[in-house]
């Protein structure tokens, strides 16, 4: 098994299979973002060796991110290598919802069990602003079809940022009574590419849940720890929203996550300043005992939790769209 320091055990992997994105939202992508050369992000060979060595270890769920996922090619493939090995019992895809719909069917029939699409905002014009792309009905699009192919309810992520989006939370909250959809509200993070996070920018969790029981009554559903969202269903309605609030109601102590990124450095945090190589050993004959032991050792330097609200706080290099969300 691999557990941390604190005696938190790993079960869960976010897997970013490519830096590139065709979307440019401010918040992730970083001002003129050159994507690694193809032969410096791992092939997906190299992923399934390194996601065996875990799952050996108890890691059961995979979710597959980006960048983008789907601008790789024959993301299908990878699910069905994924899916074949012992121990995994859960894929997740992570999409900007672009290329989703005409890859729900292939994710379908490969073994993805859930997606979520990042949408941000509800009105073509922002929308267009936020992410650089007119794209809005398009990814509405490819959330009915992807539906229609039974995954539902899809998880909607939305990122709240003050002044920018949070005047669409009772649209969004809407949007989930109307179509089913589970909407996440997530709140802003630190580590947005020009570093222009500052916590008013950020809208608690708590807000949010207010402004909506206030128009929509909400009953908190009971979850286990170590999930992100706060989740409530509507009153009223079956539809279920959930509030992730990383910053005001840090959940780290629970935390059962590792990241790998595309160029195959392992991450044992979202907010960690450091790294441990994989793709050298890998590529230099590596066994599976010393990937293990890379393994182990990025582990074991977990930090008990993300330090976003002490004075001294360091925002990491990366951000999302190399970390994988
Ligand atoms: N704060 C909160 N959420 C973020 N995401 C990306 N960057 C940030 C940030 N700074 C979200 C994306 C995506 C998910 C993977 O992470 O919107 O839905
Ligand atoms: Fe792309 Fe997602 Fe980052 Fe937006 S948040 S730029 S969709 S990876």
């Amino acid at each position: 098994m691999l557990k941390d320091k604190f005696g938190r055990v790993i079960r869960d992997l976010r897997l970013s299979i490519t830096d590139r994105c065709n979307f440019r939202c401010g918040y992730c992508m970083p001002a003129g973002f050159v994507p690694k050369a193809h032969r410096d992000i791992l092939t997906f060979e190299e992923m399934a060796r390194i996601v065996t060595v875990l799952a050996g270890e108890g890691v059961e769920k995979v979710r597959v991110t980006g960048g983008e996922p789907l601008l790789r090619r024959n993301v299908e493939g990878l699910v069905r290598i994924l899916r074949a090995i012992p121990g995994i019992r859960d894929i997740a895809l992570t999409s900007n919802g672009w290329f989703l719909g005409e890859h729900v069917d292939a994710l379908k029939a490969a073994g993805v069990d859930r997606l979520n699409v990042s949408l941000d905002s509800l009105r073509r014009d922002r929308f267009k602003e936020l992410t650089g792309v007119d794209a809005l009905d398009r990814v509405l699009q490819s959330l009915e079809t992807a539906s229609a192919a039974g995954f539902f309810p899809v998880k909607v992520n939305c990122v709240v940022m003050r002044g920018e989006n949070d005047d669409e939370v009772l649209d969004f909250a809407a949007f989930a009574r109307r179509t089913g959809h589970s909407v996440r509200f997530i709140e802003f993070m630190p580590l947005d590419s020009g570093h222009a996070w500052d916590r008013s920018r950020m809208v608690a969790g708590r807000e949010i849940v207010e402004a909506i029981d206030a128009r929509y009554p909400l009953t908190a559903v009971r979850g286990n720890p170590s999930e992100t969202a706060l989740r409530y269903t509507f009153a009223d309605n079956a539809a279920e929203i959930g509030v992730i609030a990383p910053v005001t109601r840090p959940f780290c102590g629970a935390c059962n996550r590792l990241r790998i990124t595309a160029d195959g450095k392992v991450r044992n945090c979202l907010f960690s300043l450091a790294e441990h190589d994989l793709m050298t050993p890998l590529r230099n004959g590596a066994s599976d005992d010393d990937l293990r032991e890379v393994l182990r050792l990025a582990v074991l330097e977990k930090e008990a939790g993300h330090r976003i609200n002490e004075p001294d706080f360091q925002q990491p290099l990366r951000t999302m769209s190399c970390i994988g969300g």
